[in-house]
């Protein structure tokens, strides 16, 4: 018997609230199931709580303008929704989703080419629960997860907490590179790793804020295609493009191929937590069993908030004053990197989305940099967050998306002279960067 069990054992036998409650020794730390070791919060969520301080640029969080929503509007649907049908609302309601919400979501998906039926559509609990019932039907340990390097942090928490193990794929500033994708698939194929699916983020991607571009989504469906891979394309982003019309997803051009996730949170609120799977009624059907055993049921209620607001709000009045929202503040943001940052620093220029992925010269470490970051009240999130296989480290996210105009500029400024002086301490001492470690950093949702 180990000490630690000893030490509960004897507790208990005393009959006393343990001795542990409340520390940060964990009596049951031998009987978590082997997947909760892939669990594992980042080292750098402390210093985020010091970030959050209003004195502190914040380039890092995620999190949408839901300022600039009618709050006053939003309020009263909602109180409208409990007095006319409050007896649904606050009822369970079916696994699937409420169905004149999937009728509405098709709807939406029709500005992206996408032609679907309600039927074909489930609703979730965000699209960050989509994601984790697709990793739960496909998933067993160790299946392979292809996925752009980087990708959406949240994502490959999901991926680690299912023990998959996530090979990345190289992409640039025209997303995904069709290539590497199909020497990927032909290496881990001659080496008999079983290939679950590929995880997407075609449009205005979380972190690198690029966009697959049109030859190359073509050829993405091709060779996933042939070599029988399901694609998961994750869209939470598509529609807040600042130039032109929508990108026609990948879905459009091969519904049996591609199960595609949308999201109110980024075009609505957050706070409704709804979004989105399409997918082939086979897949979909899991989804609904799975969806089921998560939580029973989707809020109805959020639901038919959001089905009301797309009912009687002029949503996409909304989404078009969120795009220019966005592109001032997208703006802003390359401006002030173009005229203030040393020149080794290089960007992605987004045409949509939220975020700009910026590049560091030789020899410096973007989670090396935080601290100092932080302390001169700039903070940013560390690129190794977004691959699991710990590169990254001179890579950054730079979020443009909640601060304002101002607020950016003078965050770049300040984030300009950390970085200029770290240049100067490895041009003095050498490189400053300490070790690389492997494994999936969950900076928590308001980063993601
Ligand atoms: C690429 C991507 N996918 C999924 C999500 C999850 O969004 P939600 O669960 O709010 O729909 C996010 C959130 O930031 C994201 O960036």
């Amino acid at each position: 018997m180990t000490p630690r069990r000893w030490a509960v054992t004897q507790e208990r036998d005393h009959g006393q609230t343990p001795a542990t409650q409340g520390s940060r020794i964990d009596a049951y730390v031998d009987r978590y199931a082997a997947r909760a070791t892939g669990m594992v919060a980042s080292e750098i969520r402390a210093l985020f709580a010091v970030a959050s301080r209003p004195e502190v640029v914040s380039l890092a969080g995620g999190m949408p303008y839901v300022t600039a929503l009618p709050l006053d509007m939003v309020g009263e649907l909602v109180s409208d929704l409990v007095t006319t049908r409050g007896t649904v609302a606050l009822q369970y309601g079916s696994g699937q989703g409420d169905p004149h919400l999937r009728e509405q979501i098709c709807e939406v998906m029709r500005l992206e080419g996408i032609e679907a039926g309600a039927n074909d559509v489930v609703v979730t609990v965000g699209s960050q629960q989509a994601l984790d019932l697709i990793t739960r039907i496909f998933i067993d340990p160790g299946d392979v997860v292809l996925a752009e390097g980087p990708s959406y942090v949240g994502a490959l928490g999901t991926f680690s907490a299912y023990q998959a193990k996530v090979v990345h794929v190289a992409m640039d500033d025209q997303g995904i590179v069709p290539e590497s994708l199909a020497q990927t698939i032909y290496a881990l194929e001659t080496a008999g790793a079983p290939i679950k699916f590929l995880y997407t983020i075609p449009t205005f991607q979380n972190p690198a804020g690029v966009t697959l571009n049109l030859a190359r989504r073509q050829q993405v469906l091709d060779i996933c295609q042939r070599a029988g891979i399901l694609i998961i394309e994750d869209n939470p982003y598509g529609l807040l493009g600042f130039d032109g019309e929508p990108m026609r997803a990948l879905r459009a051009d091969n519904p049996d191929g591609v199960v595609y996730l949308g999201s109110f949170s980024k075009t609505l609120a957050p706070g409704f937590r709804v979004g989105w799977a399409l997918a082939p009624h086979a897949i979909r059907d899991k989804l609904i069993l799975a969806m089921e055993s998560a939580v029973l049921s989707h809020s109805v209620f959020t639901q038919l908030a959001v089905g009301q607001f797309l009912a009687t709000q002029p949503w996409r009045e909304q989404i078009k004053s969120f795009k220019e929202l966005y592109r001032e503040r997208r703006d802003s943001m390359i401006d002030s990197l173009e005229a203030l940052m040393p020149p080794e620093v290089t960007w992605t220029r987004p045409a949509g989305g939220f975020f700009v992925w910026a590049t560091l010269p030789e020899g410096l470490d973007s989670k090396a940099i935080l601290p100092r970051a932080v302390a001169e009240r700039v903070a940013f999130v560390p690129g190794t967050g977004f691959f699991s296989d710990g590169s990254g480290a001179r890579h950054m996210r730079l979020s443009y998306c909640y601060p304002e105009p101002d607020r950016i500029r003078e965050g770049v400024r300040r984030l300009s002279g950390v970085i200029e002086q770290e240049m100067q301490l490895r041009d003095m001492f050498g490189t400053g960067s300490g070790p690389e470690r492997i494994g999936v950093d969950t900076p928590g949702p308001e980063l993601a």
